[in-house]
């Protein structure tokens, strides 16, 4: 849950390394099969990067500061567990950008998305010029970014950035979590090679199919591999062990 109550969550430098610390904390515990980023409050999700920061940025180090936001959200991205948005509220600028870089986005109708860096004279620096136009299209993703206009939650929905939308708070969790829990009921090993071989298609150095057969000939090496389908033949439900 990102915590920044005076600022609407906004992400400074300090939370964007503690975002770092708790995504390879979850992806190293054995214990934790799926994650859930949210904001705290009613009001944002992420309200966007620290203007505060932003506007000291010079030259000099706002290529560094691109590039830190821009790997921790690829970490998000990569991690071969489930991670799941559940935007309560704001999400613009780097909020937009954080929720995009999950892998499934779910909002509260209260929630607001939109990259407005232009009207502070930048533009998105922590992958949203990249994933807005994967996830909606050149032509809205284009409008958007020149705009700085805002989207409803359902409006978000129907052009593609979210996946499903809710009416409370409390509903936006009881969904995200019914939605994590019935992704680690799967084999684990096989979700994570989905996620790899879907990033794969929008990374230029590999060839996503070629991914995707050593991806499916590697499940093959796996016991829940062997469980799922004699678990199919035998009329049974899976257990699956990660293995
Ligand atoms: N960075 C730093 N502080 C922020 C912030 C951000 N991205 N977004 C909001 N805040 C702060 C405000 O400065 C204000 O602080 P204050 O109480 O000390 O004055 C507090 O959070 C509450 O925000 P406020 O603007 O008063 O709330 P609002 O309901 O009137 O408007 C927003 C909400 C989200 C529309 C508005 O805060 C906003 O436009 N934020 C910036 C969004 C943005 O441009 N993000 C991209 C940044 S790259």
């Amino acid at each position: 849950t990102i915590t920044r109550p005076d600022s609407l969550n906004a992400l400074n430098v300090a939370t964007i390394e503690e975002l770092r610390t708790a995504i390879q904390d979850a992806y190293d515990n054995k214990e934790v099969k799926g994650i859930i980023i949210t904001g705290d409050g009613e009001k944002a999700f992420v309200a966007g990067a620290d203007i505060k920061e932003i506007a000291e940025l010079n030259e000099l180090n706002a290529r560094k500061f691109a590039e830190n936001g821009q790997e921790v959200f690829s970490l998000i991205e990569q991690c071969e567990k489930p991670v799941i948005a559940a935007v309560n509220g704001f999400a613009l600028g780097g909020g937009c950008e954080l929720a995009m870089a999950c892998h499934i986005r779910i909002a509260s109708e209260n929630a607001k998305f939109g990259q407005p860096e232009v009207n502070l004279g930048i533009i998105p620096g922590y992958g949203g010029t990249q994933r807005l136009t994967q996830l909606v299209g050149k032509g809205k993703a284009l409008e958007l970014m020149m705009t700085g206009d805002m989207l409803s939650a359902n409006d978000a929905k129907s052009v593609g950035l979210v996946n499903h939308v809710v009416e409370s708070k409390e509903e936006l969790m009881v969904l995200s979590k019914k939605i994590a829990s019935k992704i680690t009921a799967k084999a684990p090993l096989a979700v994570g090679m989905v996620i790899n071989c879907v990033n794969a298609y929008y990374t230029s150095e590999e060839n996503g199919f070629q991914t995707e057969a050593n991806s499916f000939s590697n499940c093959t090496k796996t016991e829940d591999f062997q469980e799922g389908t004699q678990a199919f033949i035998e009329k049974r439900k899976p257990e699956f062990t990660g293995a």
